[in-house]
């Protein structure tokens, strides 16, 4: 998801400042149909017609034509449908046999240059020869295919694996560079800046596809800004775009879709840089079922953890068979100049490519340019929210406005303002784009400033155009990013690990609609665009992911997963207080993930097994998994026994705990090796392996431990890390333990 400015103030408005009511809630027709999407697992076996079997399963419900109700019959990758239904009619397919759910369609939502050398990783990288072999699938909004980053030249043909297709349609045409693309679309809703064909009207997927899997471009920036080479993490590998994002948000039933044909196409990885904005069960999601089924294919989902930090527990793309990605900052930051008549200068943190040349421009405080037909006018124009501003006297002048929560730039730009100035409560560690020249200061620079606007006839300013800096601090997780601990299966910890997501540079679509602030009245139409989001972090895993397969195509998603956590850069608690929480493992280390040395291996028989700790039926289980598998005593694993790279301990606040954790590590480094156990803990931890040492003969060989943590904590968290060591590789799991509430 990108982050975006304006969630707040239109809400706010429309439901409690002028009285609306229009959107603001409302209750739902039990007769009238939504859309539902019924999960029945994996494939059935043997040569029978699923489409069929799902039309006769709607007949037997539905008093109409099936034709006319069903969305999609998923039978390419795992067995669902998705269809316009009532509450009862759903309610009857709940019970139907070989049914595991049936939920409520939802939208989900949309959650670069120098970030891989920042990582350690330039162009000069070591590429594996079949790197060019590798197809990363993208579930997001499409694609811009003439962006230079998808330049095909010097390709060869495409890899014969592919079975995937390509939607010619409206201009849209595949090369071998981008050779699949396809649209979903099951709704009616859309606007007419929609295009329906695999083009990217948005920006969103043309910036994730090139910071997945774009070629080197070089003298890439933002009107100067960012300067430098672009590249995705493996250049030369293929891309395949499946675009289920339109300007309603991006529905369960086209993601189900995309990831039924992407499984079935041939891709290697998969990235979704969405989600939702609250936590279901696994099999309650279509990005959790799809991921499943991706895995079980041998294809690692790589996820974007979500915008909605600092909150805790604010992580909901969790399912264990994925990797969630946080975001962190990198070593530049922008920030935007404010001078004024008595030449004070205040910095504020905005991305501000418009350049005023230092024209000095008359300055009024939005306080004193309310419209006057509005009632309590001031009251909202001091804040300049939409529609509250008096044209007359605002049009081509600097307007300063108060701190108001989720500020943005609609209502000046509306009023024809020549620039903003906004005061801000928050200490903003990543930067906006604005479609007028806007800098953002905080609370105290805007008293300074209003004092100044008070006590000045012909008060002036101007607006800079932003520089750049280097950040001293990086990297650190950026305060939006979403947090742990885990709310589905508080037992496992995510996000799974951090990547740059912060002023990230990368292609972007040069559609009418698409402007660099992606708001009304800009028409900055750029190759290139900084944006910020765990949407921009998601690709960077996925193309390290695509890395790390390029070098070891036969690696399982969860061996893929462990390489890229158990070699990350160990971030500190003094930058980012909710420690493993913000940022997993760590930060991620492309390079070094392909020598982890030892992997913390998983298949589909491990995440049944957690399935059946967790209470899953075995009916259900049987579905998913398309076999016979059950939950007996052997086969009732725990969460602690999931084989994960990470160890995660939860209990209720006070009460002093201890748990067993099983694992299992596989030598996929030299043949002959020894490896020792060494634990870093606080006091509050004590942490034992047993045993300590592991001594390795030969390639692929196995050898399991046990790990038992016991702590005593009080209402906090409590980390460490158990690292095995064998003189070169250091093998490095998190370990956290918290008092939880949701006990
Ligand atoms: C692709 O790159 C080649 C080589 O740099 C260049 O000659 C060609 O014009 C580019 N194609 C497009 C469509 O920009
Ligand atoms: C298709 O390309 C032509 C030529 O570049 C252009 O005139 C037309 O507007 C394009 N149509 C769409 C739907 O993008
Ligand atoms: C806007 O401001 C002008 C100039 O001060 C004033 O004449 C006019 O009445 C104002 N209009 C409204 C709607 O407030
Ligand atoms: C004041 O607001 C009204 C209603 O939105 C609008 O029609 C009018 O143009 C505005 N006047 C000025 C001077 O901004
Ligand atoms: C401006 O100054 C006057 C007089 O000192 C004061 O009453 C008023 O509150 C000030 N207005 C603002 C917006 O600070
Ligand atoms: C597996 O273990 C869980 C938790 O201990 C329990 O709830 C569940 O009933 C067990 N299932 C079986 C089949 O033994």
């Amino acid at each position: 998801m990108a982050v975006h400015a304006s969630p707040f103030t239109w809400l706010i408005l429309i439901c409690f400042g002028i009285g609306f009511l229009i959107g603001c809630g409302g209750a739902i027709d039990s007769n009238s149909r939504q859309v539902y999407i019924v999960y029945m697992g994996d494939l059935p076996k043997g040569d029978v017609s699923i489409q069929s079997l799902h039309i006769s399963m709607l007949q037997g419900v539905v008093p109409r034509a099936a034709s006319e109700v069903l969305l999609y019959s998923y039978r390419r990758s795992f067995s669902g449908f998705a269809a316009k239904l009532t509450t009862d009619e759903a309610n009857k397919l709940r019970d139907k046999e070989g049914v595991v759910s049936v939920f409520l369609s939802q939208k989900k939502q949309l959650h670069t240059s120098r970030t891989w050398e920042f990582m350690g990783f330039n162009k000069k990288t070591k590429t594996s020869v079949i790197e060019s072999d590798i197809i990363v699938g993208m579930i997001d909004s499409g694609v811009w295919p003439e962006s230079e980053s998808f330049n095909d030249t010097g390709f060869g043909p495409v890899p014969n694996k592919w079975k995937g297709s390509c939607q010619n349609l409206a201009n849209f045409t595949c090369n071998k560079k981008i050779i699949g693309a396809r649209y979903y679309l099951s709704d009616d809703e859309t606007d007419p800046t929609d295009i329906l064909s695999p083009r990217d009207s948005d920006g969103h997927g043309t910036h994730t596809a090139s910071t997945a899997a774009g070629g080197l471009v070089s003298h890439a920036s933002l009107y100067g800004l960012a300067k430098g080479t672009v590249r995705g993490g493996v250049p030369s590998a293929r891309i395949a775009v499946y675009k289920v994002c339109w300007s309603y948000g991006c529905s369960d039933e086209d993601i189900l879709a995309a990831f039924d044909d992407a499984i079935a196409d041939g891709v290697d990885v998969i990235s979704v840089s969405l989600g939702s904005s609250f936590a279901s069960d696994y099999f309650y999601d279509s990005i959790a079922i799809g991921s499943f089924h991706a895995m079980k294919n041998g294809i690692l989902t790589s996820n974007s953890a979500g915008n909605g930090g600092p909150v805790p527990a604010s992580v909901f793309n969790v399912s264990p068979w994925s990797l969630s990605v946080a975001a962190n900052t990198i070593d530049r930051k922008f920030f935007t100049k404010v001078k004024l008549g008595n030449n004070q200068i205040y910095e504020g943190a905005t991305i501000n490519t418009f350049d005023l040349k230092g024209k000095m421009y008359p300055f009024i405080y939005a306080g004193d340019a309310p419209n006057a037909t509005l009632g309590a006018a001031s009251f909202y124009s001091r804040y300049c929210l939409p529609g509250s501003l008096n044209t007359t006297i605002v049009r081509g002048k600097i307007v300063f406005c108060e701190y108001f929560i989720g500020w943005d730039s609609d209502g000046v730009m509306q009023a024809g303002a020549a620039g903003a100035v906004f005061q801000d409560a928050e200490n903003k560690d990543y930067q906006f784009s604005f479609p007028l020249p806007v800098s953002n200061v905080n609370m105290n620079d805007g008293r300074i400033i209003l004092n100044y606007l008070n006590t000045t006839e012909n008060p002036t300013a101007t607006i800079f155009k932003t520089t750049q800096d280097n950040n001293q601090f990086a990297p650190f997780v950026v305060s939006f990013s979403s947090r742990g601990p885990n709310p589905v299966t508080a037992d496992i910890l995510k996000p799974d690990i951090t990547a740059p997501g912060v002023d990230i540079l990368a292609a972007w679509s040069e559609s009418e609609t698409t402007s660099v602030s992606e708001s009304q009245g800009d028409t900055r139409i750029t190759k290139y665009n900084i944006i910020s989001g765990t949407s921009m972090s998601c690709p960077h895993a996925t193309g390290a992911a695509a890395y790390v397969k390029s070098f070891h195509p036969t690696w399982s998603p969860a061996a893929i997963r462990s390489a890229l956590m158990t070699t990350a850069i160990p971030m500190t608690p003094m930058n980012n207080i909710e420690g493993e929480f913000a940022y997993g493992a760590g930060h991620i280390n492309p390079l070094q993930a392909t020598d982890p040395g030892l992997v913390y291996d998983a298949g589909e028989i491990d995440y049944v097994k957690f399935l059946c700790g967790q209470g899953y039926t075995v009916k259900n289980i049987q579905l998913i998994t398309g076999d016979s598998s059950s939950c007996s005593d052997e086969t009732n694993g725990t969460v602690w026994d999931l084989n994960y790279p990470s160890f995660a301990l939860s209990s209720t606040p006070g009460k002093s705990f201890s748990r067993v954790f099983h694992r299992t590590v596989t030598n996929v480094g030299p043949a002959v090796s020894t490896y020792k156990a060494v634990i870093n803990a606080p006091p509050v931890l004590v942490i034992q392996v047993q045993p300590s040492v592991l001594s390795f003969e030969y390639v692929g060989q196995k050898q399991s431990f046990v790990v038992t943590i016991e702590a005593q904590l009080g209402n906090s968290m409590a980390s460490g890390s158990l690292i095995w060591d064998d003189g070169v590789h250091k093998v490095k799991s998190p370990i956290v333990a918290y008092a939880s509430l949701m006990q």
